[in-house]
């Protein structure tokens, strides 16, 4: 078990009645918030509604900014900080996905810097102090809402970065399951497969030793993601599937299963991040469909002994091989309606080499083994993906 620091200060208000406790915490931040949000399905889903009657029986002024969209984008971010500053606002508050909160979280450090807010994500600078942040979640992916992550694309060249800092960190979630009730089935199938890949990216990063607590965790909280999306799928109305399957989506990347694992790359993030970035349709969960099983076979011989574990763990396989493992793991994607090969998500042969090059640069960003992960072997990973 390597050593690690563990921190995470977000408070978590999870459940059905979780809202009665919004206005209060809401009150603990000042007097005026910006409310973040999307396209609009907080106004079908009940959060819009819970947020603004809790703000004004707490008479917390706000100010809306909609209009992120998935996968958001530097632009709006900026036109976000420009409101928050205009506006003077004290605190900001995410309701909506990843794409909500993360947006959010770039608005609460560019809210108080008079620098170019896209610094913090080249990593030319870090974020040293942000405006607090209170999110509430709608969907069940990204675990923003309890971590310290913020990823944004540059729509002018197509790089789309992260970065992370210890002042990102939300104040306080609200997870109301109910809230998700009203997702199409794809966003539970792409939010299922990211929080699969959150788990992914550490568990085949291990090397030593197989029998620590957090690759049994891993296992759990895997298997759980698992069985509550085929639940979901088959069962949409039922309360206990979603909310054990919300919970296990934050668990998955809220640093708890990294703890003892060393650092990790995130070699499917780096190429998920390159397709995304370059083709803004694709969601982030489909991107991580189509990398995650070309990736497995990329390094198949050097990660034998864990993609045996992991199929034994979530398909049940006993004597088998790698292959194995990689062909349950694409059929079952495949079952739930993930797609799993590039032209599902409509990029063609030919883009593989645009898109290989920006997984590199984002790879140089986030300091990779970029001679494992050479634009080669990148190629090499996509085209196993056709
Ligand atoms: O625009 P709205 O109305 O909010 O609609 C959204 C959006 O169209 C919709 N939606 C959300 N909740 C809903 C709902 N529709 C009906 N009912 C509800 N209850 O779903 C669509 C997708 O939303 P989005 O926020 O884009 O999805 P997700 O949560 O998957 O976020 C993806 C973004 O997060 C980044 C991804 O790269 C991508 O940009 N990530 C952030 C991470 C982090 N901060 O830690 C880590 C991840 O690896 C990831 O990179
Ligand atoms: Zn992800």
């Amino acid at each position: 078990m390597r050593d690690f620091i563990f921190f995470n200060p977000v408070k978590v208000y999870f459940g059905k009645k979780c809202m009665k406790y919004f206005g209060n915490e809401a009150k603990k931040h000042g007097k005026k918030a910006l409310l973040v949000y999307g396209k609009g399905s907080i106004k079908k889903n009940g959060a819009y509604h819970d947020i603004v009657n809790s703000l004004e029986k707490a008479e917390i002024e706000f100010v809306e900014f909609s209009g992120v969209r998935p996968n958001p984008v530097l632009s709006h971010t900026k036109e976000g900080i420009e409101l928050a500053k205009k506006e003077k606002v004290d605190f900001i508050i995410a309701a909506g996905g990843g794409s909500v909160i993360d947006e959010s979280k770039a608005i609460a450090a560019g809210a108080v810097v008079d620098f170019d807010v896209w610094n913090f994500y080249t990593g030319e600078k870090t974020p040293e102090k942000a405006l607090p942040l209170i999110t509430v979640l709608t969907l069940p992916a990204t675990a923003s809402e309890m971590n310290m992550g913020s990823v944004i694309t540059n729509e002018e060249n197509g790089l789309k970065l992260s970065t992370g800092a210890e002042v990102l960190y939300p104040k306080a979630s609200f997870l109301n399951p109910n809230y998700t009730m009203t997702l199409p089935e794809e966003q539970i199938v792409y939010g299922t497969v990211d929080a699969i890949s959150h788990i992914v990216e550490p568990y085949f990063n291990h090397t030593a030793e197989y029998n620590i607590l957090s690759l049994n965790v891993a296992d759990g909280v895997l298997k759980s993601l698992k069985e509550n999306c085929e639940n979901i799928l088959n069962e949409p109305n039922n309360y206990n599937f979603r909310a054990n399957h919300m919970w296990s989506v934050t668990v998955a990347f809220n640093g708890l299963i990294r703890t003892g694992l060393g650092r990790s790359e995130f070699p499917n993030h780096a190429i998920e991040h390159a397709i995304s970035g370059l083709f803004p349709d694709v969601a982030h969960g489909a991107g991580l469909a189509v990398v995650m099983p070309a990736w497995m076979r990329f390094v198949k011989e050097e990660k034998e002994e864990l993609l045996k574990r992991f199929g034994q763990n979530l398909f049940k396989l006993e004597n088998h091989k790698p292959d194995h493992t990689i062909e349950a793991f694409k059929n079952w994607l495949k079952s739930i309606g993930a797609p799993v090969s590039l032209g599902e998500i409509g990029i063609k042969e030919n883009d593989i080499e645009k898109i290989a090059e920006k997984a590199y640069e984002v790879m140089q960003f986030w300091a990779m083994d970029t001679d494992k992960y050479s634009k080669e072997n990148i190629e090499k990973i996509l085209t196993f993906a056709l």
